[in-house]
């Protein structure tokens, strides 16, 4: 499984890129918004940032949820760096603008995807990922791992190649179930990230071996 971070926040990415395990960065509109990121330059040059701290696939959104436009923003923000791959919103319009990104060499990222059927379409139209919102899912009281594993089946059985991003993972227990599961990639916060090095039988190991490290 792929290990990408979901953040804009540069000084976060360069400390999980240093980890020396990380695959690539999700970022989303909230996520730039929170790190001040404002205004097309800006963006794009954030976005190239990203790009040279990490050697991996960038997701950078589309801002506009109609076709010809998302099609213009889209061949922008392709253009910033090859890591680049568009993130298209699950919506009519954004399934053709996947399938143009397809037919036209653009890698993309299907994103805000809460089911099946919606997984399903964005393979159709040949997304290079899928991003199902698992915090999202279990939030609203639903089973969000449950989709991941429904997505890795269906997937398995049509020979779609379109690859499962879990995303909107909110704790380190999300990861290893959507390792479980079957997910291509999961992309975490970087808290969810140091959280799968915890556990306590660790530390009290690692103390008692330095006390009797002096000893020796
Ligand atoms: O990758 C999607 C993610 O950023 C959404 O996470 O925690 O806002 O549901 P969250």
């Amino acid at each position: 499984m792929k290990f990408f971070i979901d953040t804009g926040n540069l000084a976060q990415i360069k400390e999980a890129n240093e980890l020396g395990i990380l695959d690539g960065v999700t970022t989303n509109p909230t996520l730039m918004a929170q790190v001040g990121v404002k205004g097309e330059a800006a963006i794009a040059e954030h976005y190239k940032a990203i790009c040279e701290i990490v050697n991996g696939d960038i997701s950078a959104e589309v801002l506009s949820t109609d076709f010809a436009t998302m099609v213009e923003e889209g061949k922008k923000l392709a253009a910033i760096h090859p890591n680049i791959v568009v993130k298209v919103p699950m919506i009519k319009d954004g399934i053709k603008a996947i399938k143009w990104f397809t037919d036209n060499g653009i890698r993309t990222n299907c994103t805000l995807v809460f089911s099946a059927g919606q997984a399903i379409l964005a393979a159709k139209a040949g997304a290079t990922y899928v991003s199902p919102f698992i915090g999202r899912i279990d939030d609203s009281s639903w089973d969000g791992m449950e989709l991941i594993s429904q997505i890795r089946h269906i997937y398995d059985v049509q020979g779609f190649q379109t690859q499962i991003l879990a995303a909107s993972i909110r704790n380190a227990l999300h990861i290893v179930k959507a390792a479980e599961a079957g997910a291509d990639v999961c992309t975490c916060p970087l808290d969810s990230i140091l959280g799968l090095l915890k556990h306590p039988l660790t530390d009290i190991g690692l103390a008692k071996f330095l006390e009797d490290a002096k000893k020796m």
